[in-house]
C-alpha cells in the first residue's frame, strides 16, 4: 500500500533535502513509483537538487488552489523513470498552504505512487504544522551533537501532540573516527537518547557535495554516502538491512549510559 513519509527535522541544513532526493532516487531505482513533494514553501530546493529547475512550470499550491491539475504540476524525472517531483512555490509563504487542501493532494498522489516523500521545512512552525497530517511515516534527521538533537526532540514532541505516527531517525553527517574516538555520538546513542527508532546512518561525506556542486545527484557517485542512503531506501521498502555503525559507540559516562543495543525495528 501506498504510503507518505515525512522527511523533518528541527533545525535548518541538517540535510533534510539532500535525503529526500536521494531517497526517492534510490527508491524509485528499486523500481518503486516515488513522488517527491516539496514542502518547503517559499525556499524551492528540490527541483535544483533533482536538476529539475528548468522545468518547474506548475507548484503544489497552484495544484491546491485548482490553478492547474495534478498531472499538469508534476514533473517526470529524464534520468529515473519511476521518479517524479511536485516542486514548492517559490514565492508564496508557508501560511498560504492549506492543509485540508495538501492532504487532499497527498491521497490524489497515493494513487499514482508507492511512496510519496513530503520534504518539509525547517522547525516546529506552522510549516511542518501544515502537512503532518498527511503523513502514514515520518523521517526526523538529525545531525549527531547536542543543538541538533535538543530540536529534534522539540519536533518529536509536537509530532506526538499532533498525532502523528511515531517517529524514525536518520542520523547524518556522522564521522567515524570523532565517533570512534569518542568526540561524537554514534547513532545508536543519537536514537537511544532521543527514544526514536533509528532507521539509518549516513556518514559525513565530501562526495555527496561535490556531487551536489556538479549539478549531480550524489546518488550516481560511487561512494560511501550513497550506499548509506541505499541502505535506508532498502529498509523503507521493508527489507532487513543491518547497520554499518559508523564508528564506535565511545567509553566514558555516555558510552555506559547507552551501551544497550537500539533495537532495530522492522516495518509493517
Ligand atoms: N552526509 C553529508 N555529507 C556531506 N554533505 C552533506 C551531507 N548531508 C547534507 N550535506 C550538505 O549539507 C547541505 C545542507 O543540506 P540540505 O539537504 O539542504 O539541508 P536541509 O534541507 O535540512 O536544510 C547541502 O549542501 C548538502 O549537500
Ligand atoms: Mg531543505
Amino acid at each position: 500500500m501506498a504510503k507518505a513519509w515525512l522527511i523533518a527535522s528541527g533545525k535548518g541544513g541538517v540535510g533534510k533535502s539532500m535525503v529526500t532526493a536521494c531517497l526517492a532516487v534510490a527508491l524509485s531505482r528499486l523500481g518503486q513509483r516515488t513522488v517527491v513533494v516539496d514542502a518547503d514553501i517559499g525556499l524551492r530546493d528540490q527541483d535544483a537538487i533533482l536538476g529539475l529547475e528548468n522545468r518547474v512550470v506548475y507548484d503544489v499550491l497552484d495544484v491546491i488552489g485548482k490553478g492547474c491539475t495534478l498531472s499538469q504540476a508534476l514533473i517526470p524525472h529524464s534520468l529515473y523513470e519511476n521518479l517524479s517531483l511536485l516542486p514548492a512555490s517559490q514565492f508564496a509563504r508557508v501560511k498560504n498552504l492549506d492543509p485540508k487542501g495538501f492532504r487532499k493532494v497527498v491521497a490524489q498522489l497515493k494513487e499514482r505512487f508507492d511512496y510519496v516523500l513530503i520534504d518539509c521545512p525547517a522547525g516546529v512552525e506552522r510549516g511542518l504544522r501544515g502537512v503532518v497530517d498527511s503523513a502514514d511515516e515520518v523521517l526526523l534527521i538529525s545531525t549527531p551533537d547536542d543543538v541538533c538533537m535538543r530540536d529534534v526532540e522539540k519536533t518529536a514532541s509536537v509530532l506526538v501532540q499532533k498525532k502523528a505516527p511515531r517517529p524514525w531517525l536518520i542520523v547524518n553527517r556522522l564521522m567515524p573516527e570523532l565517533v570512534t574516538a569518542g568526540e561524537m555520538y554514534g547513532a545508536q546513542v543519537v536514537a537511544q537518547t532521543l527514544d526514536l527508532q533509528l532507521m539509518g546512518e549516513v556518514p559525513q561525506d565530501d562526495m555527496i557535495y561535490r556531487a551536489l556542486l556538479k549539478h549531480m545527484s550524489p546518488m550516481e557517485v560511487d561512494c560511501e554516502g550513497r550506499r548509506a542512503l541505499e541502505r535506508i531506501a532498502q529498509r523503507m521498502t521493508g527489507r532487513q538491512v543491518p547497520l554499518p555503525g559508523y564508528g564506535k559507540t565511545p567509553g566514558g559516562l555516555l558510552g555506559r549510559l547507552f551501551r544497550r543495543k537500539v533495537k532495530v525495528m522492522k516495518l509493517q
